[in-house]
């Protein structure tokens, strides 16, 4: 099972989109083993957005990633993250298909009101940027 990281960021919190966010994930037959909504603090944005710090779009990113609670999961499954990337549609919603998330919710790439980890080696880094490894559940327990 393979474990990612997803952001429902403050444009879709604030537009009450967190509820069909989760429930597109849960249909699709993912769990979500770890859930929080809190406002990401300035450092915390700087380090999820680190690759990006040279951008000339950086500051407005950090500006916007803080500006407002946003919702932060673990989302587990066979292939999560690729599964999830398709889930939320090309990054930049002009080019994201009806259906996506980002597709039938977005128009601005930088309101595009979801982020999903793009490498395993992305997912290790930001599922432990937002989450102690005691925050994240396990369902065989349950079963
Ligand atoms: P995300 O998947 O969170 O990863 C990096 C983010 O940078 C991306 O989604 C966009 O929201 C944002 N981004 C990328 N390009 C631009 C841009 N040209 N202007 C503003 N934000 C951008």
């Amino acid at each position: 099972m393979e474990q990612t990281y997803v952001m429902v960021k403050p444009d879709g919190v604030q537009r009450g989109l967190v509820g069909e966010i989760i429930s597109r994930i849960e249909k699709r037959g993912l769990k979500i083993v770890a859930l929080r909504m809190n406002v990401i603090s300035e450092a915390t944005a700087k380090e999820h957005y680190s690759e990006h710090a040279a951008k000339p779009f950086f500051p407005g990113l950090v500006g916007f990633i803080t500006s407002g609670p946003s919702v932060s999961m673990v989302v587990e499954g066979k292939d999560a993250i690729r599964v999830m990337r398709a889930i939320n549609g090309a990054t930049n919603p002009v080019d994201a298909a009806p259906g996506t998330i980002r597709g039938d919710f977005a128009l601005d790439v930088g309101r595009n009101v979801v982020h999903a980890s793009d490498s395993p080696e992305a997912a290790a880094r930001e599922i432990a940027i937002h989450f102690k490894d005691s925050e994240i559940g396990n369902y065989s327990r349950i079963d």
